[in-house]
């Protein structure tokens, strides 16, 4: 097992490059499965996630190749449509095949997903949506069979709530299936426009996605992109590297991010007094001195504040001048940094949906553990601005979103290695 090592107290200067969306890649690289060809993706992170969707792709029978950031899946000779549990308990993106799997062959087995422990994260919504569709789905012990015999059918969907994962597995299940789709209160993310800029490119037909009412027109098959396709910068990695200078203080230049996916969080940033500036495809932020507390911070779909950024915002927040309130609107189980947080000498109260972070004057290092993959990165926020040293376990689940955190912080002038934990 691994930990990282974490000297706090030295302030960072330096140039850090955005890496590539892991929520961006993972839709896309179920999507390929729609796609008789080889498909070439740029810009994909190195992060665990993305190499446990590649194995469920070979899993399928695809050939998968890579080469540092970039990726090439070809899906032409699928030999299976059934994904077993243990590569489904990986994450929860895994879900998002069965959509893909249902519109390419007709059928698939597998099972309910993995993914960070955020409270109850049930697939009904992505069940019933496939079940409209002509899908025959049934569930034992478990194991989730589905058949759309006569394939699948366009109809309308307005979902209950406008959910990520359910709006990815509609669009992969319409793009091929007969007449038209159209999703009304469908997630707006920034993810599900490279969807389906992808898909677009395959030559999916789409409209309307970013603006919460897509409509699809079923076409007989998709093909791989003329050009290798591109994916987003990662705007939750980006917006933690800025709370790493929020916390540590110094300057640093954020680059080849989006900032206007970052519209709900950069003034929240200049609120507690960090000096940012946007231009072109890049942030710069400087921090020097106390931060101030926020006002409430009420975690919403996009494009309100994400909830991915809840847990990176409370780590500079819990040593910043006064009292913030965080409202977690998403997630029933979302709080479970603070304890970790606390230990390092923070004051936070959370209950139910509400934190109350009252800013103390410093934290401390100690041994800690990452308890899921954005609590695990607000830690180590926290720990570039404590006094002394910080040792954080469990980070494999830093590690399924985050390409190598520690070199890109050290590389601006952070004191932070990889270790093995000695076996006790
Ligand atoms: C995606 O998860 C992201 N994951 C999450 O990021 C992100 O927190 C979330 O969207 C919200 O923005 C990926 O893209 C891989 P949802 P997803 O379906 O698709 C409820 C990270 O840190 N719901 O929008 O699982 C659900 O329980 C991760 O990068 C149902 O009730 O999110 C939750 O309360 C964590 N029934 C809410 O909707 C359903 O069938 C939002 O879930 C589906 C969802």
């Amino acid at each position: 097992m691994q930990k990282l090592v974490i000297e706090g107290g030295t302030p960072l200067f330096g140039e850090i490059i955005t890496q590539g969306a892991k929520n961006a890649v993972l839709p896309v690289l179920a999507a390929c499965v729609l796609c008789e060809g080889k498909v070439m993706l740029r810009n994909c992170p190195c992060i665990s996630d993305r190499y446990a969707s590649a194995r469920i792709l070979s899993a399928l029978g695809a050939k998968v190749t890579a080469e540092g950031n970039s990726l090439a899946a070809d899906c032409s000779d699928l030999s299976s449509d059934d994904i077993s549990s243990s590569l489904m308990k990986t994450m929860r993106s895994s879900i998002i095949f069965m959509g893909a799997l249902l519109g390419r062959t007709g059928k698939c087995t597998l099972c309910y997903p993995g993914g960070c422990n955020l409270g109850p994260r049930p697939i009904d919504m992505h069940i019933s949506a496939m079940r409209k569709m002509g899908a025959v789905i049934s569930d034992e012990y478990g194991v989730i069979s589905c058949t759309a015999p006569e394939g699948l059918k366009g109809c309308r969907h307005s979902l209950s709530f406008p959910s990520v994962g359910a709006t990815e597995n509609i669009m992969l299940a319409a793009v091929t299936a007969e007449g038209e789709t159209v999703i009304s209160n469908a997630a707006r993310e920034p993810e599900i426009c490279c969807l389906g800029d992808f898909l677009r490119a395959c030559g999916a037909k789409i409209s309307g996605d970013g603006g919460g009412r897509i409509a699809i027109e079923g076409v007989k098959k998709l093909t791989p992109p003329p050009e290798p396709f591109e994916i987003i910068p990662d705007r939750i990695a980006a917006a933690t590297y800025i709370s790493c200078a929020a916390c540590a203080g110094g300057e640093l230049l954020i680059r080849d991010c989006a900032p206007a996916h970052l519209e709900a969080v950069i003034p929240v940033f200049e609120q507690m007094g960090c000096r940012l500036r946007v231009f072109g495809s890049n942030i710069y932020i400087y921090k020097k001195g106390r931060l101030k507390a926020a006002d409430t911070i009420r975690t919403m779909v996009y494009p309100g504040f994400p909830t991915d950024a809840q847990a990176i915002l409370m780590a500079p927040l819990c040593t910043a001048e006064g009292t913030t309130v965080f409202v977690e609107n998403i997630f029933e189980n979302r709080y479970r940094h603070a304890d970790a947080l606390c230990r390092m000498g923070a004051d936070i109260r959370a209950e139910g949906k509400v934190a109350v972070v009252t800013g103390v004057p410093h934290l401390y290092g100690t041994v800690t553990e990452a308890p899921d993959l954005r609590g695990g990165a607000a830690l180590v926020c926290a720990a570039l601005g404590a006094m002394g040293t910080t040792e954080i376990s469990g980070i494999s689940y830093i590690d399924r979103g985050y390409e190598e955190i520690e070199q890109v912080l050290s590389s601006a002038g952070a004191k932070i290695s990889r270790m093995t934990e000695e076996k006790q």
